[in-house]
C-alpha cells in the first residue's frame, strides 16, 4: 500500500520579494518531499501566498494599486523564485482564489453552526506587520509589538470571536498524547506553557477595512487574515470540493507543516483549535525552524545585509546553496549565514569528500579497466563492513528524516562518504593493480566504489537534485534520478558487467577562500595600535599548550578552580578565577588549553599556582582558550 505524505510551507506575505528565510522553509519542504518520494510515498507538496489583510491593503495603496493588482504582480515572483531554486511543489495556493474563499466559508459555517463563534467587541492593540492582536501585558517599549518591534495600533471594533478557550484541555491532551506533534521539543514545551496560562477566545473578524474574505453570517465583516490563511492547508487538498482527495491526503495521510519559530503559536494553537471545532483531524507534525542572521547580524533592508537567494546561487551554484542551508544548522536552531561558512562547506564536504570520491573512483576505474564494468567477486571482510555501514546509514537517515533533522541525516550520509574515501586508502587499488593475481580483487574494490557512489547519489538527490543526476550520468546511468527508490539501491551487486561508465568531470570545483573573503573584508590600513609592545617584549612570555589532567574547586572559594596540568615536561598546579563559568569543572579534564608557564609562582587561598591559564572575555563571559586536540602538549606559542 502506498503511504501518503503531505507537506506544507507557510504561505508567504506578498509585501516583499522572497528572501533567504522563505527560501529556507521552501527548500526544506522540497527536500523532505523528494526524500519521501525516494521512500515510495505518494507525496503532495504545497506552498503559496497569503494575500489578504490590512498589511497588503496598505502596501498596495502605497504603491498606487488595488490590492488585487498588487498581489497579482507579486505572486508570480514567488512562483518564479521557487522554479529557479528547483522546488517541485505540486500546487501553489493563493488565498485570493475562489477555491480558497469557498473553503474558508465552509469552515466558518461549520464552526458557527457548532456554536463556537459569538459576537462581541474587540478593543486592544493590533500589529499590522504581524497581523496579530497583542494583549496589553505583552506590549513592549511603551507601544510596540513583542515580535517585530513595530508600533502597535489601537483597535476598537465590533468583532466575532472564536471560542478557542473551549479547546484548551483537548489541545493539551492531544499534545501530551502525541510527543512529535510539535517539533523540536523546545517549541513543544513553549507551546504547552503558553496554553497552560489560559487560552483566550480569538477575534476572527475585522470590519474597519475591506481586503479579506466576507463572512456570510456577519455582514460587513471580513475574516481575520490568520483564520483565512491557516485554512489554505485544507483548501488545497479538497476540504471543500473533493471528499475523496481530502480523505486520502489529509484524514488518512501523514500531514506535516513546516514553518518558522515566529509563527508557531498560530500553527500549534489557533489552527488545531479551529480543526477541533470543525471536526477535522489535526496535522501530524508541526515543525518549527530557527531564524537566519547574516554575517552575525539581524537581516534588515536598512543594513543592506539581506541574503538574496538568487545572488548566492549565482556565486556558489544552486545545489551548494541548498546543501549549505540544510547542513549548516540543526533544523530548529537559529543559524548565521556567512560567506566563510558557505565556502568551507563547499570545499570540505562537496569538493573534498564527495567530489574527490567520485573523481578518484572514475579516474582509477578508467585507468585500470577502461570504460566498462568488469566482474570482480573476490570479497574481503572490509567489504562486509561497508555493506553493514550502508544498511545502518539508510536506517539512521530515515530516523533523522522522520523528525525533519536534515543536518543529522546529512551527517550520516557524509560518514558513509568518508568511510568510502578511507576504503580507497585502505584497499590501495594502485598497489593491487601491480599484481596480476589480484586483478579480480581490484575489480571487486572498484565495483564497490562505483556502486557506493550510485547509492550515495540517490541519498543526496533530495538535497542536491542536479548534482546527484550528474553523478549518475558520470557513472553511466541516464535514467531520471528523481524517480529513484531507496528500495532499489538497498542491495549490493546491482551494476552488471559490461555497463558503460560516462564522462568524468569535477562537479564541485573548490572556491578560493582568499578571493571571496578579501573582497568582503578590506584591510584597514589606518589602524591605530593601542599600547604597542616590541616583539622582544612579547618573546619574554612563555605560552605553552597544556593538558588539563584534574580540575577541582578550591575549598572556601567560589571563584577559584585548581588544575593539575601537563606542560609537556612537568606536572604543575595552576589556580584560575573561573569557577563561576564552569559549574562542572570535571568536564574540562582532557582539554588542551594555553598557559603562561614562566610567571612567578604565587599562593592563592592557600593553593600554589605555577602559571596562568589563558581565557577570552566576551560580554563578561570568560572562556578558556581551547586548542585543537591534534596539537602536541608542550608546544610553544610564538
Ligand atoms: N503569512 C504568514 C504565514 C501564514 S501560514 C498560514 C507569514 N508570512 S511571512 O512571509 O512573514 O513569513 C513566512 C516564513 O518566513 C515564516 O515561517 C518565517 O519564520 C520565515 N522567515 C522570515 N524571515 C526569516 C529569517 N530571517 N530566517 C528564517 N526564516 C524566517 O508569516
Amino acid at each position: 500500500m502506498t503511504k501518503n505524505f503531505y507537506v506544507t510551507t507557510p504561505i508567504y506575505y506578498v509585501n516583499g520579494d522572497p528572501h533567504v528565510g522563505s527560501a529556507y522553509t521552501t527548500i526544506a519542504a522540497d527536500v523532505i518531499a523528494r526524500y519521501k518520494k525516494t521512500m515510495g510515498y505518494d507525496v503532495y507538496f504545497l506552498t503559496g501566498t497569503d494575500e489578504h489583510g490590512q498589511k497588503v491593503e496598505e502596501t498596495a495603496k502605497a504603491k498606487g494599486m488595488t490590492p488585487q493588482q498588487w498581489t497579482d504582480s507579486m505572486a508570480p515572483r514567488f512562483m518564479e523564485m521557487w522554479k529557479k531554486l528547483n522546488i517541485k511543489n505540486d500546487d501553489f495556493i493563493r488565498t485570493t482564489e475562489e477555491r480558497h474563499k469557498k473553503a474558508v466559508a465552509k469552515i466558518l459555517k461549520t464552526v458557527w453552526e457548532k456554536g463556537d463563534i459569538y459576537k462581541g467587541e474587540y478593543e486592544g492593540k493590533y500589529c499590522v506587520s504581524c497581523e496579530t492582536f497583542v494583549p496589553e501585558n505583552q506590549v513592549v517599549n511603551g507601544n510596540c509589538c513583542p515580535d517585530c518591534g513595530k508600533e502597535l495600533r489601537m483597535v476598537k471594533e465590533e468583532s466575532y470571536f472564536f471560542r478557542m478557550s473551549k479547546y484548551q484541555d483537548a489541545l493539551l491532551k492531544h499534545i501530551d498524547e502525541h510527543p512529535d506533534f510539535i517539533l523540536p521539543r523546545s517549541r513543544r514545551n513553549e507551546v504547552i506553557s503558553f496554553i497552560k496560562q489560559g487560552l483566550q477566545d480569538l477575534s476572527i473578524s475585522r470590519n474597519t477595512f475591506e481586503w479579506g474574505i466576507p463572512i456570510e453570517f456577519a455582514p460587513g465583516h471580513i475574516t481575520y487574515v490568520w483564520f483565512d490563511a491557516l485554512t489554505n492547508y485544507i483548501t488545497a487538498v479538497g476540504y471543500e470540493n473533493n471528499a475523496e482527495e481530502f480523505a486520502k491526503r489529509w484524514t488518512n495521510g501523514e500531514v506535516v507543516h513546516l514553518l518558522g519559530k515566529d509563527i508557531v503559536r498560530f500553527h500549534a494553537i489557533i489552527w488545531p483549535c479551529m480543526l477541533l471545532s470543525a471536526g477535522v483531524k489535526l496535522p501530524d507534525k508541526i515543525v518549527a525552524h530557527g531564524w537566519w542572521t547574516s554575517e552575525g547580524e539581524k537581516m534588515s533592508k536598512s543594513k543592506g545585509n539581506v541574503v538574496a537567494p538568487l545572488e548566492e546561487v549565482a556565486k556558489y551554484g544552486l545545489d551548494a546553496f541548498r546543501y549549505y542551508l540544510l547542513r549548516e544548522v540543526t533544523f530548529g536552531n537559529d543559524g548565521d549565514y556567512s560567506t566563510k561558512g558557505v565556502i568551507t562547506r563547499i570545499n570540505s564536504d562537496l569538493a573534498n569528500d564527495l567530489g574527490n570520491l567520485l573523481n578518484r573512483t572514475l579516474g582509477m576505474y578508467k585507468k585500470y579497466f577502461g570504460d566498462e564494468i568488469v566482474k570482480g567477486g573476490v570479497y574481503e571482510e572490509i567489504d562486509n563492513e561497508i555493506k553493514t555501514l550502508f544498511t545502518e546509514t539508510l536506517a539512521s537517515v530515515d530516523d533523522a528524516m522522520s523528525r525533519l533533522e536534515f543536518s543529522r541525516a546529512l551527517e550520516f550520509i557524509w560518514k558513509f562518504i568518508s568511510r568510502m574515501n578511507k576504503y580507497i586508502d585502505e584497499t590501495m587499488p594502485w598497489i593491487l593493480v601491480k599484481d596480476e593475481s589480484k586483478k579480480e580483487r581490484l575489480a571487486t574494490v572498484m565495483n564497490m566504489l562505483v556502486e557506493s557512489l550510485y547509492k550515495i547519489a540517490v541519498l543526496v538527490s533530495p538535497y542536491m537534485p542536479e548534482s546527484a543526476q550528474k553523478i549518475w550520468n558520470q557513472l553511466g546511468f541516464n535514467e531520471d534520478i528523481e524517480k529513484a527508490l531507496i528500495e532499489n539501491v538497498r542491495n549490493w551487486d546491482i551494476i552488471p558487467a559490461g555497463h558503460k561508465l560516462g564522462e568524468a568531470t569535477p562537479i564541485f570545483p573548490r572556491i578560493e577562500v582568499q578571493k571571496e573573503v578579501k573582497e568582503k573584508n578590506p584591510v584597514n590600513k589606518d589602524l591605530k595600535i593601542e599600547n604597542p609592545i616590541s616583539i622582544d617584549e612579547f618573546g619574554k612570555v612563555d605560552i605553552r599548550v597544556v593538558e588539563l589532567l584534574e580540575a577541582d574547586r578550591v575549598k572556601g572559594s567560589d571563584k577559584l578552580l585548581k588544575f593539575k596540568v601537563n606542560d609537556g615536561k612537568n606536572i604543575r598546579q595552576i589556580v584560575s578565577g573561573i569557577a563561576k563559568y564552569y559549574p562542572n569543572p570535571e568536564e574540562l579534564v582532557g582539554k588542551k588549553v594555553l598557559a603562561v608557564v614562566n610567571l612567578n609562582p604565587v599562593t592563592l587561598m592557600g593553593e600554589l599556582s605555577q602559571g596562568m591559564l589563558l581565557s577570552s572575555e566576551e560580554k563578561k563571559r570568560i572562556k578558556l582558550v581551547e586548542i585543537d586536540s591534534s596539537v602536541k602538549v608542550g608546544s610553544k606559542i610564538k
